[in-house]
């Protein structure tokens, strides 16, 4: 039997995009190795970085590449250089636009709280510990997808507008992943809106509450966006998976990552609907993984950005468009092991010492039995 190759796409993009996908794709190398597979890598510019050397956020041929892949492993973009740059040319938009031609509609931002980080939270480690919850958040439509979305200078002062809008099959495809999501795990569904107030809130509340009828054992909660921000810091373990609009997940994603000590923690796996295909007796599905924080230009290229989120996508990469659970389980379980032994970045060393970038994919490669 010939060995198998899988092609990964590597967009690392910005700040410290590079400097974490690289402990990303080492630790790849070393679960490769050990279990006799190979991975085909290719490479692209994406944000700020494709802008400078193409002159565009992503160039279309980049694109094509990326969707051919088996998976794409992301880095993060954006940084001050581009921040004034129109919305259609600056580097979130090579990110945005790559999501929705791959129609990658599902967000899904697993948030696990290590033990060994429980005192790292500024949040106390009575409430934090053992939360263990997923944000299911909607990638390629609402708020920032909406149509019109412009600004105009009018005589009387300037105007902007961003439009609110789900159509009812987008609504249904992410709310019902959400309950099979959770029908593997707690079996707890919290549906975020703010139907108080928004027509598409009323809209995805309705449309959650037929879906929530085809799955009796799930318990469905449905919960106002600002108060869920509340809930999300004083009772975390109350929840399973949380499914959201677009906008609502960025925000609240970011805050969950405080529930885990950092930022940098936390990884993230975008879907699409298309059927799983089979690759050997498993079934996988293309998806694009990155870790759920932003480009950090404040501490880029200084080697001190901690790689955990970036690790952790490259194992539900593996677990998920290559159907490797077993490389997965292991990443994920060496990341746990190196916390304990008391690895820590910055970001998470409570101002005692702290290794660098590489030293820390090193301990997480160290656990895997590699370099
Ligand atoms: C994220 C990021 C992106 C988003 C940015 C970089 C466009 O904040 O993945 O959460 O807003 O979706
Ligand atoms: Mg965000």
């Amino acid at each position: 039997m010939s060995a198998t190759t899988y092609r990964i796409m590597l967009l690392p993009g910005d700040g410290v995009g590079p400097e974490v996908t690289a402990e990303a794709k080492a630790t790849l190398d070393v679960v490769a190795a050990a279990s006799g597979f190979s991975i085909a890598y290719d490479q692209a510019h994406i944000g700020g970085a494709a802008i400078d050397a193409h002159g565009v956020p992503l160039r279309p041929e980049d694109a094509e590449r990326a969707e051919e892949a088996d998976a794409i492993l992301l880095g993060a973009v954006g940084g001050p250089k581009w921040d004034s740059y129109p919305r259609e040319t600056r580097p979130e938009a090579g990110l945005l636009g790559l999501r929705k031609r791959l129609d990658l509609f599902a967000n899904i931002r697993p948030v696990r709280v290590f033990e060994a980080l429980v005192d790292t939270s500024p949040i106390k480690p009575d409430v934090v510990r053992g939360v263990d919850l997923m944000i299911v958040r909607e990638l390629t439509g609402g708020l920032y997808f909406g149509k019109p979305s412009r600004r105009w200078e009018t005589s009387r002062g300037r105007r902007a507008v961003d439009t609110l809008i789900y159509r009812e099959h987008e609504i249904q495809r992410i709310v019902r992943l959400a309950y099979e999501l959770a029908g593997a795990r707690r079996k707890k569904v919290t549906s975020v809106d703010k139907a108080n107030v928004l027509q598409s809130s009323q809209l995805w509340r309705a449309i959650t509450t037929e879906i929530a009828a085809e799955y009796p054992d799930i318990t469905t909660e449905h919960a106002l966006v600002d108060s869920t921000a509340m809930t999300l810091i004083s009772r975390p373990r109350s929840f399973d998976v949380m499914v959201m609009e677009n906008t609502f997940g960025d925000i609240l994603s970011d805050e969950a990552a405080v529930l885990a000590g950092s930022l940098g923690m936390l990884p993230s796996a975008s879907l699409n609907g298309k059927k799983p295909k089979r690759r050997g007796s498993v079934a996988v599905q293309m998806g694009m993984y990155e870790p759920i924080h932003g480009s950090a230009p404040d501490i880029a290229g200084q080697g001190v950005a901690n790689p955990t989120g970036a690790i952790l996508s490259a194992a539900m990469l593996l677990r998920t468009s290559l159907g490797r659970e077993a490389e997965a389980s292991a990443i994920e379980a060496a990341v746990d092991a190196a916390l304990e032994a008391g690895a820590r970045t910055r970001d998470i060393a409570a101002g005692g010492p702290a290794v660098s970038t590489a030293e820390f994919g090193a301990e997480v490669r160290r656990r895997l039995g590699g370099r």
